[in-house]
């Protein structure tokens, strides 16, 4: 008797577990982090995490984007990286959220979409289409809010996706002109058999500061069965805690989807009330020093959260920085910085560098400095690479030639510089190709007791030439020398993290 009752228990729990697996990530009765284009990386992610939500998204990443990337497990970081061609680290993410992470995609095409939520499917819970997004880089691709006039595409996206992805599926939408078409709509992508339907409250012609139409989400939620994700409340109804329970209740909705209140200041999510900004920066700094976050990432959300005091002294410095090293030091973190530093070198020391190696380079016999390539020490447009070169030119000797390797263990970079005939490097490894490459010029251009670029050295023809066009808008470099250092820099860095999409 005792037996059989345990084995009947047993294989309940069995089935329990099973139903669990087949099901996954719930989107019953949840608060959630909204998908944001440079926002939602993993930083903010495990802010919104570590302060109570429940599930979040990754910033909208494009399918054929997505395909072009190796995945990569770094072992130092502990994440796993989805690293782009041009080295890159596209999506990232990690333990702390694996069960709760949703990857949304950009897509027009339903092969392309299974390819990538295949490659992912062991790294996030589910996948999520954007079929929302009315931006022209979205649209004209077929993609984001395109997708609303064509019922026949979403279906055949949603269909492959759900059958042959092994996790749940869903999809965040706008609303159409009308709440009938809306609803029309709805009941075909439930028919799809996603998980749930995120629902953006707004006309895909309509801007934040519209009023969000809770009618529609309302209407929505009570025609549909699977959980419907109301979105659109920020500003105008969601400000703190509690008001992300009454947005779920005046649009009868199962879950909430939370974007720019969140932005803004991501402990929203905390039930214990909202903190100071202050606050959440260092929380936000601590997990992107953690996890390498990109300085220019981490620069634009803490720009968000600053929002109104952009202006102010600290605003400025923010502006200007260059590194996540000068991130810290605006807001009081270098000794956390520094600390986390050394502990992650002494991480990356404690793995067999030379096994790591993955292209060998004969540099036994290369001149070998102690040197990083800081961009701040030079003018904007620049670089030892850059001088190098002219050196060569004016010295009719052959192009520098540069050799760089990766390790695997951490992916960062060395590299050695043949001039002449001989070889220069760095003892230093790089983040970044770019990096590695101009710490290798440095070293070469001061072994041989050569100008290096830097502001404030004596000036040499390629600095003069560059000053001038500065002054000079209409020579050469055109429109970008017009404007202030610090606009111009940060420019620069949205035009880079932007090509990223
Ligand atoms: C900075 C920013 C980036 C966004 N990026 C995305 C995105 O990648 N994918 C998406 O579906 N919606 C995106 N959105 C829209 C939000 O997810 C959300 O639908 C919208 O902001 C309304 O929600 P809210 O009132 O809570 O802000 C973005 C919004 C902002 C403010």
């Amino acid at each position: 008797m005792f037996f059989s009752e345990a084995k009947e228990k047993l294989q309940t729990a069995k089935v329990i577990c099973t139903v669990v697996n087949i099901m996954g990530l719930s989107f019953s009765d949840k608060i959630i982090l909204a998908p944001m284009v440079r926002v939602g990386t993993l930083p903010m992610r495990l802010l919104a995490l570590d302060y109570g939500a429940d599930i979040v998204y990754c910033e909208e990443l494009v399918d054929i984007k997505m395909l072009q990337c190796k995945r990569v497990v770094n072992e130092v970081l502990q994440t796993v990286d989805y690293v782009s061609p041009t080295e890159r680290v596209v999506f990232q993410t990690c333990e702390r959220e694996k069960g709760r992470v949703v990857f949304q995609m950009g897509t027009a095409d339903p092969k392309r979409a299974l390819a990538v939520a295949k490659l992912l499917e062991n790294d996030v819970a589910a996948i999520d289409v954007n079929m929302g997004c009315p931006k022209e880089y979205s649209t004209k691709g077929g993609m984001g809010a395109a997708l609303l006039s064509r019922p026949d595409k979403i279906e055949e996206i949603l269909k492959t996706l759900v059958n042959g992805f092994s996790k749940p599926v869903t999809c965040k939408i706008r609303i159409l002109p009308t709440v009938e078409e809306t609803v029309s709509l709805v009941k075909i992508i439930e028919k799809t058999g996603v998980a749930a339907i995120a629902v953006h409250g707004r006309k895909k012609e309509e801007r934040p500061q519209h009023p969000v139409h809770c009618d529609f989400i309302k209407a929505i939620a009570e025609a549909v069965s699977i959980p419907v994700i109301a979105n659109g409340g920020s500003q105008e109804i969601i400000r703190e805690f509690a008001d992300i329970e009454a947005f779920k209740s005046t649009t009868a909705s199962s879950s909430v989807m939370v974007a720019r209140a969140a932005m803004w200041n991501p402990s929203i999510f905390r039930k214990e009330g909202i903190l100071s900004i202050d606050d959440v920066i260092c929380d936000y700094i601590r997990h992107a020093v953690n996890y390498n976050n990109h300085y220019t990432n981490t620069k634009y959300c803490l720009c968000q959260m600053l929002r109104d005091q952009l202006e102010s002294t600290l605003g400025k410095k923010l502006h200007a920085a260059q590194s996540t090293k000068e991130i810290c030091e605006i807001f009081g973190m270098t000794s956390f910085y520094e600390n986390y530093t050394l502990f992650q070198e002494a991480k990356r020391k404690s793995f067999s560098f030379a096994s790591q190696i993955t292209l060998k380079v004969d540099d036994a016999d290369a001149p070998q400095l102690s040197v990083k390539f800081e961009k701040k020490d030079y003018l904007p447009q620049v670089t030892p690479k850059m001088v190098l070169l002219e050196w060569c030119r004016k010295e009719k000797l052959p192009q520098p030639v540069y050799q760089t390797v990766q390790r695997s263990l951490d992916r960062f970079f060395h590299s050695v510089v043949t001039v002449n005939e001989k070889k220069y490097c760095s003892v230093l490894w790089d983040k970044s190709k770019k990096l590695a490459e101009q710490a290798a010029a440095i070293v070469c251009l001061r072994t041989l007791g050569l100008p290096e670029g830097k502001i404030g050295e004596q000036e040499n023809d390629l600095v003069y030439k560059r000053k001038r066009e500065m002054q000079c808008p209409n020579v050469g470099s055109g429109n970008m020398s017009e404007m202030p250092q610090s606009k111009k820099r940060y420019q620069d860095d949205d035009k880079s993290e932007e090509s990223d999409k």
